[in-house]
């Protein structure tokens, strides 16, 4: 029995929600346990492209799928997703979803506060997704934030949505210049939202707790990466839940030694969207050609992604903020036709040699990478089913991956379908 974490290594956009879907068939339940609908995780079955960003990707493998306490909810994104799911002929009923009743929920106060700091800050944007995600989970810590559970019962529900809305109408108009926000339309909208989501919510960790009993397997899928981790991430330009595999225990309500292995997913290359510092960030046409190749554009914002060439300093980073337990490399095919390809395996800063990533944004902008380069490959791989199927220069760049970060390869995509994969190592078989 395996109950396996799933975290992304780098800015988020690693392909978790392919890995998730494929994993997702040997597993019996998947749980969200952090972020919100900032995240949005791509899955391509039978030319079918589907996104999602709230729901848990297993949801299209007719699995189990649970959404974590540690999660932040846009009500209205989730019926939503649900809607389109269910026109698309995927069951999303009660008995196949469930909502923690601990999650907090986004409230359009959350929007609008997101929206208006973001363009009252010029140059020090952060680059959110502007969804509510920070705002939510800043009335989740200062004990001011609304729960399914409360959503469900009116009269607390009335009570503190009242209070809520006339401190946000203070902030908002006082400080913003915003119109105030009606109280009586979010509470109708909100009681309706109550009335179709009350079936689904539940006491998700109890639920777990089952699962587990039962020799059931579980799959936690992580969102965003581990360098947007509100602590360990380049702060401040973070998301602000923790990304690290350590919170599946705290956002889905499981104790760590139920969890038996961790999967860091990793780009071979790197992308981050929005602000930050970025070492191997890419200014030229091998950027440019990365950044068509691999269509990397935000899957919730559309915006473009800065591409780069691979940082194992942030991979090391990765490896140890998570416990790994092996690596899933995506998007390999993206590189070939390369003629060359560099790793960072450190970085310089003023003559010193720096090998673990740097805590101050100031140097860490005034790093640059130390780069070993690897004959490129010109052939296609897309159709690759084993490793050996790999020409030899991809094998030496797969083979220099695990040295640098002294962790084992347990699958690589080579395209965005599901059988467009090389599983080495399946921690569900
Ligand atoms: P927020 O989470 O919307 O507040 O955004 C904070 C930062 O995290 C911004 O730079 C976003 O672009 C980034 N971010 C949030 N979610 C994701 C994601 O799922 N993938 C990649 N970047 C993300």
């Amino acid at each position: 029995m395996a109950n396996i974490v799933i975290a992304g290594t780098q800015w988020g956009d690693e392909g978790k929600g392919k890995i998730v879907d494929l994993l997702a068939e040997n597993a019996d339940v998947i749980v969200r346990f952090q972020g919100g609908n900032n995240a949005g995780h791509t899955m391509v079955i039978k030319d079918r492209k589907f996104i999602c960003h709230l729901i848990p990707s297993g949801i299209l493998q007719g699995k189990l799928c649970m959404i974590g306490n540690g999660l932040v909810v846009d009500p209205e994104v989730l019926l939503q997703e649900m809607d389109t799911l269910s026109k698309a002929g995927i069951n999303v009923g009660p008995k196949i979803l469930k909502i923690s009743d601990k999650a907090h929920l986004i409230m359009p106060y959350h929007k609008k506060i997101d929206e208006a700091r973001e363009n009252k800050k010029g140059d020090d944007k952060i680059g959110t997704t502007g969804r509510g995600i920070g705002p939510t989970y800043e009335d989740k810590a200062s004990r001011r934030g609304i729960r399914f559970v409360e959503l469900l019962d009116n009269d607390l529900f009335e009570e503190m949505l009242t209070n809520a809305v006339e401190e946000k109408n203070f902030y908002l108009q006082q400080f913003f210049n915003q119109k105030k926000l009606d109280l009586n339309k979010i509470t109708t909208q909100y009681r309706r939202y109550a009335e179709q989501l009350r079936p689904y919510v539940t006491d998700v960790s109890v639920e777990l707790d089952q699962a587990v009993k039962n020799g059931k397997q579980i799959l936690f899928e992580g969102a965003q990466g581990a360098h947007l981790d509100i602590d360990h991430g380049t702060y401040p330009f973070v998301t602000s839940s923790n990304t690290i595999s350590g919170n599946a225990c705290c956002g889905a309500g499981i104790g760590p030694t139920r969890i038996t292995g961790v999967l860091g997913i990793a780009k071979a290359y790197t992308t981050r969207v929005g602000r930050g510092p970025f070492p191997t960030e890419l200014f030229d046409a091998v950027g440019e050609i990365i950044q068509k190749t691999g269509a990397e554009f935000g899957a919730t914002t559309g915006r473009k992604r800065r591409c780069g060439w691979l940082d194992t300093v942030v991979l090391r980073n990765a490896v140890r903020l998570n416990g790994l337990s092996g690596l899933v490399i995506t998007k390999l095919d993206v590189l070939s036709g390369l003629d060359t390809l560099n790793i960072c395996n450190a970085y310089e800063h003023e003559g010193a040699r720096v090998t673990d990533f740097p805590s101050n944004r100031r140097i860490l902008a005034a790093c640059r990478p130390v780069y070993e380069t690897l004959p490129g490959w010109k052939e296609d791989i897309s159709l690759a089913k084993n490793r050996r199927d790999l020409p030899k220069n991809a094998l030496k760049y797969l083979d220099r991956i695990e040295e640098l970060t002294e962790t084992h390869i347990d699958i690589i995509s080579v395209g965005p379908e599901r059988n467009q994969t090389i599983v080495i190592n399946n921690p569900f078989i």
